[in-house]
């Protein structure tokens, strides 16, 4: 974990970081976040990361804590102070601590920003190799996945049961059938006609950062790209299923509900998508 984390303007060991007992994100989940991936010490697909905070923060009406500009320096100064090689950064934006009333306060009090570090690796090869599981769970969530909100608790009680299931990612899946997404991941499957196919962005989901970059990536290669929904069933007659998430950048699923993907070991397409990530936008 960090040693030292960044708290409304200031730089403190972990232990003395603290927020206020009235900050609207403790009480309301008033807030967004971000997640960014460090590797060799720099912050991987940082624009695109930016664009999506703002975007976060626009929908829900809340002002920038700083310039943007300003906001890469606090993020590499955590990174340099940390002595961060290889791990995530995590920052958080809410609304600032106010008298707990349910409308937005008025003054407006300043957005309260928090940030840590944490050392961690991307799945390791075995992972890669082997491929990881996934149950289906119905969608519980609000109408608005598109932002990234603090407000987590369908996803932390999915992906609870995932793992209290033995599998590694809930896909959730709305009313109509189709899945949605991972709990903290997006979800792709690979047709048997060779078809990548992962949901279009709209507010059912998360617009993933890495989401973009293979989808970018897929097209460049050639390969044929369908951004359109899919049902659980499609997913367990296709060749291949996985998911990409900035932790898990592309992983492979070899079984939904138990049942096996494909011929029940990783694709061919999913491992190529990776490795062409891993150059384009990870050995920065
Ligand atoms: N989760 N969908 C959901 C619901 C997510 O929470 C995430 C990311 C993604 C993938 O987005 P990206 O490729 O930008 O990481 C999709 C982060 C890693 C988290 O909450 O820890």
């Amino acid at each position: 974990m960090s040693r030292i984390a960044y708290v409304n303007g200031r730089y403190l060991p972990l232990a003395e970081a603290k927020v206020h007992i009235e900050d609207r994100g403790y009480q309301f989940s008033d807030g967004v976040y971000e997640v960014i991936a460090v590797q060799s010490g720099r912050l991987v697909d940082l624009d695109p990361h930016l664009d999506r905070l703002w975007r976060s923060l626009a929908e829900i009406e809340l002002a920038p804590p700083m310039s943007r500009r300003a906001l890469v320096s606090v993020m590499r100064e955590m990174v340099r102070r940390n002595g961060l090689a290889e791990g995530i950064l995590y920052l958080q934006v809410t609304r600032g601590a106010a008298r707990r009333e349910h409308g937005f306060p008025n003054p407006a009090p300043r957005p309260a920003l928090t940030m840590t570090v944490r050392r961690s690796r991307p799945p390791s090869a075995a992972q890669f190799a082997d491929g990881v599981t996934v149950i289906t769970i119905p969608d519980i969530r609000w109408k608005r996945r598109d932002i990234k909100s603090i407000s987590l608790l369908p996803n932390i009680l999915g992906k609870e049961q995932a793992h209290r299931a033995g599998a590694f990612e809930a896909w959730m899946v709305d009313p109509d059938g189709t899945v949605t997404e991972g709990t903290s991941t997006n979800a792709w499957i690979v047709t048997m006609e060779g078809a990548l196919v992962t949901r279009p962005l709209g507010p059912e989901i998360l617009p993933g950062v890495t989401r973009a970059g293979i989808l970018a990536l897929a097209r460049k290669s050639g390969l044929r790209v369908e951004e359109r929904s899919f049902t659980v069933a499609e997913a367990k007659r296709a060749r291949e299923a996985f998911i990409t998430s900035t932790t898990s950048w592309a992983l492979p699923v070899v079984s939904i509900d138990g049942e096996p993907v494909g011929n029940g070991h990783p694709g061919s397409v999913c491992a190529s998508l990776r490795e062409a990530y891993r150059r384009n936008h990870v050995e920065i």
